[in-house]
């Protein structure tokens, strides 16, 4: 791998634990001013610090992320799609590479969407993406991103995440299930889970990112279980400490109980 390629991904992945802890703001792509994210600044502000990197779509990091922030950036250039419109996997990309460039970002973002009516295009995307990309080391993180009616199954989050590694993704990110051993066995590069919708308690999220390290995810790309909390810095701290210090979930709901009274 390239001197460049491998720094970018160095900056996401910390050298130190093999790690990373990504905070996902890119929801208003498709779902528009998710609750939490209407400001987006506002909610960026206080956890930036604590990410390992930012993942935004050019709209809000322009609009709302200090450029002197030290925190890499992981750009969400796909899109053209949204929850009200006519089949959400119906997905382009929609920053530049240029752009990508000019903003100085660490690793790009798309999503494939395997199963779908618009598999083909947005495996096309992929690849085409990473032609691209390779030219000036940039990586590309694959989202293995899960229609309405699909399934979240070992079986098929092991494909997804094979057939992105396999069309050039660097880091893929995809979700937790059950055997999710298997997914990490089937992919060759780096996995990253994403969260999903706020769980019901704060310990169900310690422990669904105890199991992805467990299994052999090397982080998290977490938004809304994160900035949705109540207590969103004290959230950030407790799953980073799950992830580069190997804290259990009991742990790691300690540390939270003691962040939220600061
Ligand atoms: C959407 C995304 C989101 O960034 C992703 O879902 C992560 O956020 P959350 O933890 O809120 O699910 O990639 O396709």
């Amino acid at each position: 791998m390239d001197w460049g390629m491998q720094n970018r991904i160095s900056q996401i992945i910390k050298p130190k634990t093999g790690r990373t802890v990504m905070l996902a703001v890119d929801h208003g792509y498709f779902l528009g001013p998710t609750s939490h994210l209407e400001n987006a600044k506002k909610t960026i502000e206080p956890l930036i610090e604590y990410a390992d990197a930012l993942m935004p779509a050019r709209g809000v990091l322009r609009a709302d992320v200090d450029p002197g922030t030290s925190t890499p950036i992981v750009l969400r250039v796909s899109g053209g799609n949204s929850i009200v419109g006519e089949d959400l996997t119906r997905e382009g990309i929609t920053t530049s590479v240029e752009d990508a460039l000019r903003l100085n970002v660490a690793a790009v973002a798309m999503s494939i969407y395997v199963g779908s009516k618009y598999e083909h295009q947005t495996l096309m995307n992929l690849g085409n993406l990473v032609n691209e990309c390779e030219r000036y080391g940039m990586p590309v993180v694959a989202v293995t991103a899960v229609g309405k009616d699909m399934v979240r199954d070992a079986r098929y989050l092991a494909l997804c995440c094979r057939i992105a590694a396999e069309l050039g993704a660097k880091i893929v990110k995809t979700y937790y299930t059950d055997d999710f051993q298997t997914v990490v066995e089937g992919c060759p590069v780096p996995i990253v889970v994403a969260g999903g919708k706020q769980m019901n308690t704060e310990m169900d999220v310690f422990e669904l990112v105890h199991s992805a390290i467990s299994e052999g995810a090397v982080g998290v790309d977490m938004g809304r279980n994160i900035w949705q909390n109540e207590y969103p810095v004290a959230m950030i701290k407790a799953v980073r400490a799950i992830v580069h210090e190997n804290f259990t979930p009991r742990k790691a709901m300690d540390l939270y109980n003691s962040e939220k009274e600061k």
